[in-house]
């Protein structure tokens, strides 16, 4: 009878993670997706303690209790903002969880042939993407530098540690029981995973997380082989190769070589946090920006990590509400990496009911804007920086933008002149069709909303 459940529960689970993923796509089905997930979860956890291998409970409730104790808690108390260092620390301990597993296997069984072909790429893997996600962490946590930190042959330096690894990796396959080389082996994988990260700007640090989430996922497939479990080979080929796939969207969307990303140094770009220069710039009260706002026809919003740090979503929500009661077409103009994690405007958005249907992809909103009355970005700044078309210098050249500087009038909510993510002036907010609205997201989109009030009843 259990034996029948177990390839059932399996199946269901390898559906509900296919599921999530075709759902995910979109915001529309997006929380459907995350359902669909959790139930995949719940089920191959289900399936792996009714598996007649396992005979004793108490050390798994016990390990399930401590890391519910640890992961409810940080998914509830860890802020929006902080979602790509909480990504990092998981992929860390799924990673190291992998890694684990893989020694218990070798140490216990001594596998030879195909099976311990894939437990010595399971524990590279799964070793490496430990150290590796643990400086990620680090750098966006900013325990650790965020620049890139470089010296003369490092790749080299890197290439031979790999190749080092990868060789010892073969001589396990060829004679497993040479037990000796197994720490050796799991010492220059966690070394090389350290390596790895230490020349990666912070820039590029989110698509470094992306790239370790596919490391992660084929560190589990090869475990599944290793382990002969069809839901492990399953779920880690499909986290494999979706987090690849989100590296290289990401990749072209930051204008960030993938190679570059996958080998470090090699062209890395120095950022360099840039002092703007004193310039004159045209600022603009609540007040004003209402009466604008108010005798314009068409306007796109352009939200950027400015609005999730002021959690404004909610206020530009209710001026979407006012203007569009006022006939005004607005909509959201949305770019591939504006906030600090791939999809982070849309889930804000989302989160205050924004219609779908008004988020624009970047593509679809760029020739819009020469028919825009206003542009108004609400915390955005890289994602609007004419730099990345116009200088060729530039840490950002080549970075495709929101083009809101072709709009009639673009209006910028920033607190101050200090420069964005990329740590670069802005030429938009110098232009003569551009107004500063200087304060916090929320409160200046409060204070627009409020006027906007008052003018409707006048
Ligand atoms: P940024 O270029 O980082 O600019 C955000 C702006 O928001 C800042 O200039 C800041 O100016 C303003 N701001 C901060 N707090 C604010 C508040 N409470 N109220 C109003 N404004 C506030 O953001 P972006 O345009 O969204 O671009 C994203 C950048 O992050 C890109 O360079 C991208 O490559 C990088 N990145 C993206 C991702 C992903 S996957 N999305 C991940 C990591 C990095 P003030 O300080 O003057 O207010």
């Amino acid at each position: 009878m259990i034996e029948n459940l177990l390839p059932i529960c399996y199946i269901l689970a390898a559906a509900g993670f296919i599921l999530a993923i075709k759902w995910m796509n979109t915001p529309a089905t997006a929380r459907r997706g995350v359902i669909a997930g959790e139930l995949g979860m719940l089920l191959a956890v289900v399936g792996t303690l009714l598996r007649f291998e396992v005979v004793n409970y108490q050390w798994i409730f016990i390990a399930f209790f401590l890391g519910s104790a640890i992961g409810v808690p940080l998914a509830y108390l860890m802020p929006m903002t902080a979602v790509p260092q909480r990504t990092a620390i998981s992929h860390a301990f799924g990673a190291l969880a992998s890694a684990l597993i893989g020694t218990a296997e070798y140490y216990r069984h001594l596998p030879h042939g195909f099976p311990m072909g894939a437990l010595v790429l399971e524990t590279l893997l799964g070793f490496l993407t430990f150290t590796a996600s643990l400086m990620a962490f680090g750098k966006l946590q900013e325990i650790l530098p965020t620049r890139p930190i470089t010296y003369r042959g490092q790749n080299i330096v890197n290439l031979t540690l790999f190749v080092l690894a990868v060789s010892i990796g073969i001589a396990l396959i060829i004679s497993p029981e040479r037990t000796w080389l197994f720490p050796v082996f799991a010492a220059l994988s966690l070394i090389f995973g350290v390596l790895l990260i230490i020349p990666i700007g912070g820039a590029d640090m989110p698509t470094v997380i992306a790239l370790l989430n596919s490391y992660a996922g084929l560190s589990a497939s090869a475990m599944g082989f290793a382990l002969d479990n069809k839901l492990l080979i399953i779920a880690g080929a499909l986290d494999g190769s979706s987090g690849l796939i989100l590296a290289i969207i990401m990749c072209r969307a930051m204008n960030r070589s993938f190679s570059n990303v996958l080998f470090g140094a090699f062209g890395q770009v120095q950022v360099t946090a840039q002092k703007s220069v004193e310039r004159p710039v045209r600022s603009a009260s609540a007040e004003e920006a209402a009466e604008m706002l108010d005798s314009a026809r068409s306007v796109i919003i352009i939200p950027g990590y400015g609005m999730a740090v002021a959690q404004a979503q909610h206020k530009l929500r209710e001026l979407f509400d006012v203007l569009t009661r006022r006939g005004v077409d607005v909509r959201f103009a949305i770019h591939p990496v504006a906030g600090r994690m791939p999809g982070h405007m849309n889930v804000l958005l989302a989160e205050s009911d924004v219609p779908y249907d008004k988020l624009c992809e970047m593509d679809d909103i760029n020739p819009e804007f020469p028919m825009a009355d206003v542009a108004l970005i609400v915390g955005a700044n890289d994602v609007v920086n004419p730099a990345a078309q116009n200088d060729k210098t530039s840490p950002i050249a080549g970075m495709p933008i929101l083009e809101a500087y072709k709009a009639r009038t673009v209006m910028v909510i920033k607190r101050s002149m200090n420069p964005g993510f990329a740590g670069i002036d802005n030429e938009l907010y110098y232009l003569p069709n551009t107004l500063m609205l200087f304060g916090d997201a929320k409160t200046f989109v409060g204070g627009i909303v409020k006027e906007l009030g008052a003018l409707v009843r006048n």
